[in-house]
C-alpha cells in the first residue's frame, strides 16, 4: 500500500513505532468503503465479527470481547505531565519519561505477527477552527472499522495535514503478538488488569494505549485525545473539550435552543441528545452525545462542535421507549460489541423493550436462553453507529463554527438530596455546581457500581490536568465575556427517589418539560423560585400537562432538604480539599454562601 503523505514528521514517527512495534505488515488506511468491506469480511473470516442478517441489520456486524476486556480501565490511565502537580489529584500520574522507558520495553516487538494500521483521523469538520489532527497507529482491525464510524477518517486526513501539519500521535496495541504459525483469537487483548497502560503524554500531545481493544481504551480519538489531550490544549489556547452532549430544542413557535449538558458516563446522555419530547409541539435534534469542544465567538457567545462522527453508546436499557432514535441510528451499518446474538441473525439485549429470543449466544458466545440465571448482554455492551443515522440528526451538526448555547445541564445519578432541576445565580455558582456534581457509579468503568462518587463536570476520568486549575478555566470564561452573552447554568437529577425506591420522575421524553422550563428561563419568561441551593420552578412553572403525576411526588421532586444539604456542602468541601491551594479562592465563596444560604433558611 503506498503512503500518501509528504509529511516527514509523520513518516518518522510511524517509521519509529514500526521499529518498536515489529509489524510483520503496514497498512495506511484511506478510509474507503473498500478497504472497509475487506477488513470486516477479515474479521468474520477471522472470528472476530459476526456478520448479521442483511435483512435484518444491513451492514451490520457483532463483536465479543474478552472477558476481561469489557471497559475502560480508569486505575491503569496514566496522565504523564512533566510535572506531578500538573496532573492533579484525580489522575494518576507517572514521570514521563520514566514511563515512556518503561512502556518501550512493553510495546517492544507487541505487534510480531500481525498488521499495523495507520489510522489518519480529524476530530471537528475538516474546515472548522477547532479541527485537530490525530494518527492511530493500531493492530487492531476492530478499531479501524470503528474509528471510521466515530471520526473523519482516511486520506482526506492526510491531505489536510499536508507537509508540515502536526498531530496528536496515538500508538495503540492490543499486546497480543503472535508467534510464527501461532493461530489467533477472535479478541486479542492482554487479559491482565495490571499489565494493560492507557498512558498520556500532554506536552508532547502523545497517546500510548497497550493491552485492551475496548471502546474508550482502544479508539483514541474519542476519551484519550477528544478529552484528555485535547483539555489540556483547550486549557492553553482558551477554549473548553467537555464530556457533554449537544442538542437543539425547537419551541412550537420555532424557537430553537442549543443545549450543552455534561452527565457522567451511563446516565442517559445518548437518550437525553435525541430525546423525543412528550410535550407536543416540541422537538430535539441531536448534535452530539458525548463530546462538545467549545469556543468563546466573536460575538462573546459560547460555540460548541462535536468533534465526532458516530454513537459509541451503552446499548442494554436502549429501546422504543428510552431512545428510539437511537434504535432506529442502529438498524444499519452499526458495529454491536457484547450483545446477544438471536437464531434469526439479529441482536438482543437487557431492556431493548422488545421480548428476548427463546435462546441465543450470550456476549460470552455461551448458549443462552431467557431465564438462565446470567445477563445475555454485558452490562455495557455497546453499539457503534453513524452519526449521520440518528433520524433526528440537527441540520447544523457539522457546521464548522458549531452552534452557539443558551443552556448548559450538568447532573448525575442521585437517588436522594439534589432535586429535578435548579438554575444556577450566575456563573460561578454554575461552575460550583459542576464541580460539586456527583453521581452514583455504573458499568461504564471498571469498579464497583452504586457508590457515590464526586464527577466534577463529569470528567474526573477525563480531565488531562489539575481539577483545580480547570475550575480556574472555567470561571475566566465569567471575565472573558459578559453574563447576559453567557449560557445560563442548570443542574439536574432524573434519577430521584422516593423512600420505598420507586423512581419520582419518568425520565426520558418527559424530560422535555425541564428542557422546556430551561428555555423558558433563557427567554426570561419561565418563573422560578429562590432556594439555598439556587433557582427551582415555582408552582405551575413546569409543564405537567398530561402527565398523572401526584403533588406529592412533585413536591418530594423538587424539595431541598436542608440538614441533607448540609451534609451534601461538607461533603463537597471535604472534597475540595485535595485541590490544595489550586481551589479557586471563588469556589470557597460559593461555599461559604452555600452554607449562609443554609443557615438562613433553617432560620
Ligand atoms: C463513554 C463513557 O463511553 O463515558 O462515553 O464511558
Ligand atoms: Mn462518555
Amino acid at each position: 500500500m503506498t503512503t500518501r503523505t509528504t509529511n516527514q514528521k509523520l513518516l518518522a514517527w510511524v517509521q519509529e513505532m514500526v521499529d518498536l512495534c515489529k509489524p510483520d505488515r503496514v497498512h495506511w488506511c484511506d478510509g474507503s468503503a473498500e478497504e472497509n468491506q475487506k477488513l470486516c469480511d477479515m474479521m468474520v473470516a477471522g472470528g472476530t465479527f459476526t456478520k448479521l442478517d442483511e435483512r435484518k441489520r444491513p451492514g451490520c456486524y457483532l463483536a465479543r470481547s474478552h472477558a476481561s476486556d469489557v471497559a475502560r480501565v480508569e486505575d491503569r490511565t496514566f496522565i504523564c505531565s512533566a510535572k506531578r502537580e500538573d496532573a492533579g489529584p484525580t489522575n494518576h500520574w507517572a514521570d514521563p519519561a520514566e514511563m515512556k522507558q518503561k512502556l518501550r520495553g512493553v510495546f517492544a516487538g507487541c505487534m510480531q505477527g500481525r498488521t499495523m494500521y495507520v489510522i489518519p483521523f480529524a476530530m471537528g469538520p475538516l474546515d472548522s477552527p477547532l479541527c485537530r489532527v490525530g494518527i492511530e497507529v493500531s493492530d487492531s482491525a476492530y478499531v479501524v472499522v470503528n474509528m471510521r464510524i466515530m471520526t473523519r477518517m482516511g486520506q482526506k486526513v492526510l491531505d489536510k495535514l499536508g507537509a508540515d501539519g502536526s498531530f496528536v500521535s496515538c500508538l495503540h496495541s492490543v499486546g497480543a503478538p503472535l508467534k510464527p504459525g501461532q493461530q489467533d483469537v477472535p479478541w486479542p487483548c492482554e487479559p491482565d488488569p495490571a499489565k494493560k497502560y492507557i498512558v498520556h503524554f500532554p506536552e508532547e500531545e502523545a497517546i500510548w494505549s497497550y493491552g485492551s481493544g475496548y471502546g474508550g481504551n482502544a479508539l483514541l480519538g474519542k476519551k484519550c485525545m477528544a478529552l484528555r489531550i485535547a483539555s489540556v490544549a483547550a486549557r492553553k489556547e482558551g477554549w473548553l473539550a467537555e464530556h457533554m452532549l449537544i442538542l437543539c430544542l425547537t419551541s412550537p413557535q420555532g424557537r430553537k435552543h442549543y443545549v450543552a449538558a455534561a452527565f457522567p458516563s451511563a446516565c442517559g446522555k445518548t437518550n437525553l441528545a435525541m430525546m423525543k419530547p412528550s410535550l407536543p409541539g416540541w422537538t430535539v435534534r441531536c448534535v452530539g452525545d458525548d463530546i462538545a469542544w467549545i469556543r468563546l465567538g466573536e460575538d462573546g457567545r459560547l460555540w460548541a462542535m462535536n468533534p465526532e462522527t458516530g454513537f459509541f453508546g451503552v446499548a442494554p436499557g436502549t429501546s422504543n421507549q428510552s431512545n428510539p432514535h437511537a434504535l432506529a441510528s442502529v438498524e444499519r451499518n452499526s458495529i454491536f460489541t457484547n450483545v446477544v446474538l438471536t437464531p434469526d441473525g439479529d441482536v438482543w439485549w437487557e431492556d431493548m423493550g422488545v421480548p428476548p429470543p427463546e435462546k441465543g449466544i450470550d456476549w460470552q458466545g455461551q448458549e443462552w436462553t431467557p431465564g438462565c440465571g446470567r445477563k445475555g448482554a454485558h452490562p455495557n455492551a455497546r453499539f457503534t453507529a453513524p452519526a449521520e443515522q440518528c433520524p433526528v440528526i440537527d441540520p447544523e451538526w457539522e457546521n464548522p463554527a458549531g452552534v452557539p448555547l443558551s443552556a448548559m445541564l450538568f447532573g448525575g445519578r442521585r437517588a436522594s438530596t439534589v432535586p429535578l432541576v435548579a438554575e444556577a445565580y450566575d456563573w460561578a455558582h454554575g461552575v460550583f455546581m459542576g464541580a460539586s456534581a456527583g453521581s452514583e457509579t455504573t458499568a461504564a468503568a471498571l469498579h464497583q457500581a452504586g457508590v457515590l462518587r464526586r464527577d466534577p463536570f463529569a470528567m474526573l476520568p477525563f480531565c488531562g490536568y489539575h481539577m483545580g486549575d480547570y475550575l480556574a478555566h472555567w470561571l475566566s470564561f465569567g471575565q472573558r465575556t459578559t453574563a447576559d452573552k453567557l449560557p445560563k447554568i442548570f443542574f439536574t437529577n432524573w434519577f430521584r427517589k422516593d423512600a420505598q425506591g420507586r423512581w419520582l420522575w419518568p425520565g426520558f421524553g418527559e424530560n422535555s418539560r425541564v428542557l422546556k422550563w430551561v428555555c423558558e428561563r433563557v427567554e426570561g419568561t419561565g418563573k422560578a423560585v429562590a432556594s439555598p441551593i439556587g433557582l427551582l420552578p415555582a408552582e405551575g412553572a413546569l409543564d405537567l400537562s398530561g402527565l398523572d403525576m401526584p403533588a406529592a411526588d412533585l413536591a418530594e421532586l423538587l424539595r431541598v432538604d436542608t440538614a441533607s444539604w448540609k451534609k451534601e456542602a461538607a461533603d463537597a468541601e471535604a472534597y475540595f480539599t485535595a485541590y490544595g491551594d489550586r481551589l479557586p479562592p471563588a469556589m470557597r465563596q460559593q461555599l461559604d454562601g452555600l452554607a449562609a444560604r443554609l443557615e438562613k433558611a433553617q432560620g
